[in-house]
This record gives C-alpha cells, sequence and structure tokens, in this order.
C-alpha cells in the first residue's frame, strides 16, 4: 500500500475544497451537507481509533484514513440534486462517489490495486451486506469502513433524535422516515431473529431505529463493540422507542447478543 502522508494531505485539501462548494443560500441544504462533512471528519477519528486498535501498519492507516475520508463523497451531490439523503428514494451514493471521485481524478496517481481496494471499500460501505468474494486487504478496509461509520452514524442519530425531541421546531435536518408512533412487525422480527433487514422494508422513523439496534448483529470487530457499549449507544437508541412489550424483547435480544460476543472475545484471548 502507498497512500503517503504527502498523498493523505491532498486528499483532505480536495476535499475541504470540494465540499465547500456545494454552500449555498439554503439554510435547510447547508445544515444537511454540514451534517454529512463533520460525519466525515468523525468517521475518520473512529478509523483512526479502529485502526489503532487492530494494529495496522502506518501505511495501511492511511489507506484507512484515505477511505473514511471519501467513503460519503457521494453525498453532497446526492443532496444537492435531490434533496434527500435516502438511497432508494434518489440514487445508490457510495456509487455516486465513485464517479465524483473519477471525474475530479482524485485517485489517479495510486496503484491500481490500491485504486481498487479504496473503491471497493467505499462503494461497498452502504450494502445491507459484503460481496462474498472479497479477501486479504480488500476485505479488511471493507470491514473497517463498515464498523467506522457505524460508529459515527449512532453517535449522529441519537444526537440528532434528541435534538428533534427537545427543539423539534428548530430542527434542520431531513428526517427520512414519518415520525409515527409505530413500527413494522416485521423490521421487528427480524432485529428479534438476528436478520439483517433491508432498508426498502422500512416505513417509520421507529423502524429506521429498529435497524440501527440491529447492526450490532453486522459488527466485524470486537473494538467496535466495545466502542458501542463504552459510548452507550444502544441505551440511547432506545430511549427514543416506545415501550412496548415488543420493544423490551428486542432490547434483551441485542444486549444478549453483545454480553455473549464480548465474552467470548475475551475467552480468546
Ligand atoms: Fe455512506
Amino acid at each position: 500500500m502507498l497512500v503517503e502522508q504527502k498523498q493523505l494531505e491532498k486528499f483532505r485539501a480536495w476535499f475541504d475544497d470540494y465540499v465547500a462548494g456545494f454552500y449555498g443560500d439554503d439554510d435547510y441544504v447547508n445544515a444537511n451537507l454540514k451534517m454529512k462533512q463533520q460525519h466525515t471528519h468523525r468517521t475518520r477519528s473512529e478509523m483512526q481509533y479502529l485502526a489503532q486498535e487492530i494494529g495496522l501498519s502506518d501505511n495501511q492507516k492511511q489507506v484507512a484514513d484515505a477511505i473514511a475520508l471519501f467513503h460519503d463523497v457521494g453525498r453532497f451531490e446526492q443532496f444537492t440534486i435531490y434533496g434527500t439523503y435516502n438511497d432508494a428514494r434518489s440514487t445508490n451514493h457510495c456509487v455516486l462517489g465513485l464517479k465524483v471521485l473519477d471525474r475530479a481524478k482524485v485517485l489517479e496517481n495510486l496503484d491500481p490495486t490500491e485504486r481498487q481496494c479504496i473503491a471497493g471499500a467505499i462503494e461497498y460501505h452502504g450494502r445491507r451486506e459484503l460481496p462474498k468474494d472479497l479477501d486479504g486487504e480488500s476485505l479488511l478496509f471493507a470491514k473497517l469502513i463498515r464498523d467506522a461509520d457505524k460508529l459515527d452514524v449512532f453517535y449522529t442519530v441519537t444526537e440528532y433524535y434528541r435534538q428533534y425531541r427537545d427543539n423539534g421546531e428548530q430542527f434542520m435536518l431531513e428526517l427520512e422516515f414519518p415520525d409515527e408512533p409505530g413500527y413494522s412487525a416485521k423490521v421487528v422480527e427480524g432485529v428479534l431473529q438476528g436478520r439483517l433487514i433491508d432498508y426498502t422494508q422500512l416505513r417509520t422513523l421507529n423502524d429506521a431505529k429498529l435497524i440501527q439496534l440491529g447492526w450490532v448483529y453486522d459488527v466485524n470487530f470486537p473494538a467496535t463493540l466495545k466502542r458501542i457499549r463504552q459510548r452507550r449507544f444502544l441505551e440511547k437508541l432506545l430511549e427514543f422507542l416506545p415501550r412496548t412489550p415488543d420493544i423490551e424483547k428486542v432490547k434483551d435480544k441485542i444486549f444478549e447478543y453483545v454480553a455473549a460476543r464480548l465474552s467470548r472475545e475475551r475467552e480468546l484471548l
């Protein structure tokens, strides 16, 4: 892997410049763009944490950083054109991100294997599941960005659900789903069975929160689970769901899973 420090600095400068070009007069659009820009930088920090915990080499850390920096680069054009971050209602933001990088020839100077590895990690980060044929570093980086991204999405959504609850009038961000009291039985069932749920099945904001709880099954590294527990993301998410017997069951199931997996990891050490 050959991403060097200097190269990374160029990537960062390009990214900031690129993103700056999207801000305009519309406060709502600006607020949503800013949210993704901040998400990007926090995802980089989560990636650095994981890279350290997992013991990546310096060079691998730089590749991981570049992936985190670019993973949502498609979001800015997506929101500007379609006015939503909902892929099902607009376009696949991961694929759009690759087009953006391609158009600007950002990855041009990297060697082809490395470019492929970065592009793959970006392309697959939003998929329900990773393709089965990935291996080696392609697989490692694809797994890492999915975990780093989830860690920051946990932070972002719990923060925004709170702002929306406490100060809904002034809330400036897009809610991708209607905030209705109910949730879909299918989504509850999926989370209880530990299945990964298709995003197209989501109907309400509560469904989205349930899916986010179910992400724990899709976590790749124990360091990610440790972080989720440390920062109490699951407890925080649960605060924004109704207290029904269904949700209680989901809660028990999720916490059992996390505890069992962490204790299994400890035994392996
Ligand atoms: Fe993304």
